[in-house]
């Protein structure tokens, strides 16, 4: 089935194809052409090492349609399989004589691959690049672990760096303008900044702001990015109180959280079944009830001191839950409460700017119309009487939901 069109990941949808649209990695192109020409002598494969979003899989894409090669492309489950290695390479190898054309053979992350012969991985590459008939790219994001020893020897290594924020900035305009969103610079920038040289990350924001599509020329994006900032940082807390056990660390975490504690409470409280179960969920909730508790005091009879105690048991009542560290990673929620509240605080507003209208139009007071509010909705139902009241879109689409 073919997706629809607005669906599809802009960082595909907007790969760079071209070596000179590449940004940053001037060095990278050019120990690539020279690694061309120079094979079979040289090395047998080149190895492109980097953060995420820096461009080593585009690279090598952009070699196959430059030079028109056929990419053979393995991946670490090929290597844990010595026939389906030999099958994948088959075609490649029978068939060199039928056609002119060049070929790579292109091993993207390896980072995954172990070096236990009996696992299957990096033993199998190497005696891949040994006997190797096609240059070899191999794409990683770290290298320098001991286990890649053998590899790093055998390989021209290419580093990528980081990509410079002016340069993500020329790309998010680039992709902004072909997909006719009207976005300011300042905007543009701090996306690009915000990446911290991770172009895929930048493009993917790119395509979340483009979803809100009626805010995409004003700034009100800005809030919103902020918003998605805190949400990352509640991630990482949530993930530090959840995963790992108690250090002094985390008891300060939500310090760095720029949300307040009610809504830390309703994350840890959304998040809490996602990742205990059995004896530990039973105890996250008990510290979250003592949590709780602190809250009810410090609304009702503002002791903001016991901000620190639900602060405790926000972090360490709920890393203390588990007894040994969690591995894995979880897909934290947003929590539906929050949700809720906004929502009903929104329909909250437009009952009270109704009020304030029928109030004025008819010289009672605003507390009277409040209290009446529930005998007269009725009337206000009648379009005659909103147009008389100048009700908006909004209050009038209020009216219409109550029952
Ligand atoms: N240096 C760059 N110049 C222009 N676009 C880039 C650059 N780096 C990455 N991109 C864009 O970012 C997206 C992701 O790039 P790519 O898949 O090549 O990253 P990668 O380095 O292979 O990342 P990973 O390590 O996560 O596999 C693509 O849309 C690509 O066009
Ligand atoms: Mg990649």
């Amino acid at each position: 089935m073919t997706k629809g069109k607005e669906y599809q990941n802009w960082s595909e949808k907007h790969r760079v194809l071209k070596f000179d649209e590449i940004k940053g990695q001037g060095h990278a192109v050019i120990e690539l052409k020279k690694f061309f020409d120079n094979f079979p002598h040289g090395k047998k494969a080149i190895l492109f090492h980097g953060s995420p979003g820096t461009g080593k899989t585009s690279l090598a894409y952009i070699a196959r349609n430059e030079y028109d090669f056929e990419v053979y492309e393995l991946n670490a489950s090929d290597f844990r399989n010595k026939e389906q290695l030999e099958m994948k390479l088959k075609p490649a190898l029978e068939q060199a004589s039928l056609f002119k054309r060049g070929k790579i053979i292109l091993v993207d992350e390896v980072d995954g691959l172990s070096s236990l012969k009996d696992r299957g991985g990096l033993p199998e590459l190497i005696e891949l690049i040994d006997g190797a008939q096609f240059p070899i790219i191999i794409t990683a994001n770290k290298i320098w672990d001991s286990k890649f020893g053998e590899l790093r020897k055998r390989s021209l290594l290419v580093p990528f760096k980081d990509v410079d924020y002016r340069d993500i900035s020329v790309i998010l305009q680039g992709i902004a303008k072909k997909e006719g969103l009207n976005l300011n610079n300042q905007i543009i920038t701090s996306l690009a900044v915000k990446s911290k040289g991770d172009v895929r990350a930048a493009i993917n924001d790119l395509q979340m702001i483009a979803s809100y599509n009626n805010l995409t020329n004003s700034s009100e994006l800005i809030p919103l990015l902020d918003e998605r900032n805190k949400e990352i940082d509640i991630f990482q807390a949530l993930k530090i109180v959840f995963k790992n056990l108690l250090t002094q660390d985390s008891l300060r975490i939500y310090d760095s959280v720029d949300l307040p504690l009610e809504k830390i409470f309703l994350w840890v409280e959304e998040n809490i079944p996602y990742e205990y179960s059995g004896e530990e969920l039973y105890k996250a909730y008990e510290a979250l009830s003592i949590a709780d508790v602190f809250r009810g005091r410090i609304r009702r009879q503002r002791h903001w001191r016991f901000l620190v105690y639900q602060n405790i048991f926000l972090s360490a009542g709920i890393s203390l839950a588990k007894k040994k560290p969690k591995i894995g990673f979880t897909h934290y929620q947003r929590p539906t409460r929050v949700l809720k509240i906004w929502t009903y605080n929104q329909r909250d507003q437009y009952k009270k700017s109704i009020i304030i209208k029928y109030a004025k139009h008819t010289h009672c007071s605003k507390k009277k119309a409040n209290l009446e509010f529930n005998f007269v909705k009725s009337i206000l139902k009648n379009p005659d009487v909103q147009k008389r009241l100048d009700l908006s879109d909004k209050e009038i689409k209020y009216l219409k939901e109550l029952n």
